[in-house]
């Protein structure tokens, strides 16, 4: 199927700190869209941050770049959602879920009233709450509201299996599933490296399935280190948006774990959790179900639990 290629692609970003701001590099860079608005409450840094991107556009490709208002969401084919306050130090995403909710209610509800009919897509934290939140609030489809989920989570176990099996990025696939937090899990039994059975090429490499455990440990506290060290995250995250954008405006048919709403898959229901799905113009075309092994599929119910508790927290 073949996306209009007539149809000009505009995506309005709610958020221009430093996710947003990454996200919109990282979009003009890769040539994902033709028109990029940039609505965010700091108007003044929003238009300096317009003005220093529109110096990348004659050494990259032509794509409209400016500020704007909710208004302008009327005629987006996608919204892109990084508002929210950050972790500091110390600090779980979880904690973050009341003065994050307060904010995407101040933002989706505008969003929704100008005619927006495109697809929304969420990175602020706890992505996967705030994603089924978003949903509940604009009452769009599931299919049509996104979260970054665990593709982040998957690009840095990626990074570390390859350092560990000493291969290309392009030889490991491997998903992070679960909330895209602390009860997160490393879905090894269904990855391969060079297309073989981890477990068995870990086996074969003599690298211990405790030696795993702890690649799965570290991948969980990346994040709080990153902040640890240089105060935020945000290109590999802003990587992961972009990678979604281009999948919803080229109408690719992507496979990618991200905050995706499950329905009656592994027994859960009304949760956007971190699970592989198939994503297109549609949003989110199809939900796969792995094919968990039980000591997995609990950990994807327990994580969905002590998710769930928070979500009926919230409404
Ligand atoms: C991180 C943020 C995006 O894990 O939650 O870097």
């Amino acid at each position: 199927m073949f996306n209009n290629i007539n149809k000009s692609k505009k995506v309005v970003l709610v958020g221009d700190g430093a996710v947003g701001s990454s996200y919109a590099f990282s979009m003009l860079q890769a040539n994902v869209a033709d028109e990029i608005v940039i609505v965010d409450i700091q108007k003044d840094h929003s238009q300096g941050d317009v003005l220093d991107l529109e110096d990348v556009l004659p050494l990259t490709n032509p794509a409209g770049i400016r500020t704007g208002s909710y208004e302008d969401a009327k005629d987006a084919d996608l919204v892109v959602i990084t508002a929210g306050v950050p972790r500091k130090p110390g600090e779980s995403r979880l904690d973050l879920v009341s003065k994050n909710t307060k904010i995407l209610e101040s933002i989706v509800k505008p969003i929704v009233n100008s005619g927006f009919d495109g697809i929304f897509l969420v990175s602020a934290n706890p992505v996967d709450i705030l994603t089924t939140i978003t949903q509940r609030i604009s009452g769009f489809s599931k299919n049509r509201v996104l979260g970054t989920g665990t593709s982040l989570d998957t690009a840095r176990l990626d990074v570390a299996l390859a350092n560990k099996f000493n291969v290309s990025l392009q030889d490991v696939n491997a998903d992070v599933m679960g909330e895209h937090g602390d009860t997160s899990f490393a879905a090894y039994d269904e990855a391969t490296i060079e297309g073989q059975p981890l477990k068995d090429v870990a086996y074969n490499r003599e690298i211990t399935s405790k030696e795993l455990a702890n690649i799965e440990k570290d991948v969980r506290a990346k994040g709080g280190q990153i902040i640890r060290q240089k105060g935020a995250t945000f290109y590999g995250v802003a990587m992961s948006l972009m990678r979604i954008s281009k999948a919803v405006l080229n109408n690719e048919n992507l496979v990618m774990p991200i905050s995706a709403p499950l329905t009656g898959e592994y027994g859960l229901h009304d949760i956007y959790i971190g699970n592989p799905a198939v994503i297109n113009a549609q949003g989110i075309a199809k939900v796969i179900e792995v094919p968990l092994s039980s000591d997995e599929l609990a950990k994807m119910r327990h994580s969905a639990g002590q998710m769930a508790e928070i979500v009926v927290a919230t409404k």
